[in-house]
């Protein structure tokens, strides 16, 4: 049986992939558990999972869920809580937590864990050649759960990298794909949180809204792959069926299609190398008679903009991207600024900053709290 940890296991990505779990009792066990502070739903797996370690890392909740727990569950507290459990070796770490929360205890996680599943993408924006130096060094195992980053990882398997031409990152467009930039300065936040096609956490489908979610997944595709930003093609491609495509030189094209399900790519990061059985209903191709493509409206998502130019740029720019994006979305989502307010968050932050071009781990952390800091007084302007 493969044990398994889950940091944000209280959240969209952490649920999935308990329901997984469910489906494969003889398959897998769970390790740890961590929440921020969602203990209403961590006590309700701690009943239905039986794992042996569990992080609350909002400690004042961490003390109310000490006094309803078994007490041989082990039981930790706060940010060193949270490092201690992705430093208990497991067979796989799935990364769940959201935002730049993650990078403290992934890095602590490429030190400890053979594999790690990573669904989180912000870490890689702020830190990806960090990253990756540290998965050099330690040998560990990145295997993508993002549907689009899975998919590529399927198509490209292990392939000569110079046989590769071109990745093809799909989009699905969002929710405010058929709606007038004008419209945007009103559009409510219920609207935005309604995605078409797929059902997430509140910051990525924001991200998916602004496009944004498709900015972040530029930098993943480079550091996952070590691939040039020249050749990610990005295609809007609103059935949402094709989930990346892969071309080789030789003008073969090779795609990873499914429905719109997360625990599809879950399922796969978690039973890898093997395939097991899916419990889920398979792609119906009478109905969806349609495969279509488009480019993405730069123009009407400037969020992809800055996302090109920052990972063109490298250095720190990425890095007040995402500590930009994090406030922007963070205030909209409490309903501070309106929706076309977002991209100006960011535009304002990225030009201020001085962009340094080999951070350390220290720059990393300065410039993001720094960036966090600048977004926020751009926000109180607005206001
Ligand atoms: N959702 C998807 O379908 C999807 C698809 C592809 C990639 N991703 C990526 O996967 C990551 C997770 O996304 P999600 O949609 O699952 O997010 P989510 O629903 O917001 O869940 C986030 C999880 O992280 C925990 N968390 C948040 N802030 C934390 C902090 N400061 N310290 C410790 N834990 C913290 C949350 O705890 P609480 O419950 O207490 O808040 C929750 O367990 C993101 O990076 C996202 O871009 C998600």
């Amino acid at each position: 049986m493969k044990q398994i940890t889950i940091l944000g296991s209280t959240g969209s990505i952490g649920r999935n992939t308990l329901e997984v779990i469910k489906h494969f009792p003889n398959e897998f066990r769970v390790f740890g558990l961590s929440t921020n502070s969602n203990i209403r739903i961590l006590s309700d797996q701690i009943k239905k999972f039986f794992p042996e370690v569990v992080v609350v890392r909002d400690t004042f909740k961490a003390e109310r869920l000490k006094r309803n727990i078994n007490n041989k569950i082990i039981l930790l507290g706060g940010e060193d809580g949270l490092i201690e459990l992705s430093g208990i070796k497991v067979e796989l770490l799935v990364m769940a937590i959201s935002g730049s929360a993650a990078l403290f205890p992934l890095i602590k996680a490429i030190e400890t864990q053979p594999m790690i599943a990573l669904a989180n993408k912000e870490a890689l924006v702020m830190a990806g050649p960090l990253i990756n130096q540290k998965v050099k060094e330690t040998g560990t195992k990145i295997i993508p759960i993002d549907s689009e980053q899975s998919a590529i990882w399927q198509c490209l398997e292990d392939r000569d990298k110079s046989t590769l031409k071109k990745i093809y990152l799909t989009a699905s467009g969002g929710p405010l794909k058929d709606i007038d930039k004008r419209d945007f300065r009103k559009i409510s936040l219920e609207k935005v949180l309604n995605h078409p096609c797929w059902k997430m956490g509140k910051k990525i489908t924001v991200d998916s809204a602004t496009l944004m979610n498709k900015g972040l997944e530029l930098f993943e595709t480079m550091y996952l792959f070590g691939v040039d930003i020249s050749k990610i093609d990005i295609l809007i491609h609103p059935e949402a069926v094709i989930h990346s495509m892969v071309e080789f030189i030789d003008g073969s094209v090779l795609a990873q299609l499914s429905i719109t399900d997360m625990r599809i790519p879950i399922q796969y990061a978690l039973s890898y190398p093997k395939r097991l059985r899916g419990f889920l209903k398979p792609l119906n191709f009478i109905k969806i008679k349609n495969l279509t493509f488009l480019k993405p409206d730069l123009n009407k998502f400037p969020c992809l903009t800055f996302a090109y130019e920052a990972a063109k740029a490298g250095g720190t720019l990425p890095v007040v991207l995402n500590a930009s994006n994090e406030i922007a979305v963070e205030s909209f989502l409490k309903r501070r600024i309106n929706f076309s307010n977002i991209p100006k968050v960011i535009e304002k932050v990225m030009k201020l900053h001085k962009n340094i071009k080999k951070p350390t781990l220290h720059d990393i952390i300065s410039v993001h709290q720094w960036a966090r800091k600048k977004a926020e007084e751009v926000v109180n302007n607005f206001n």
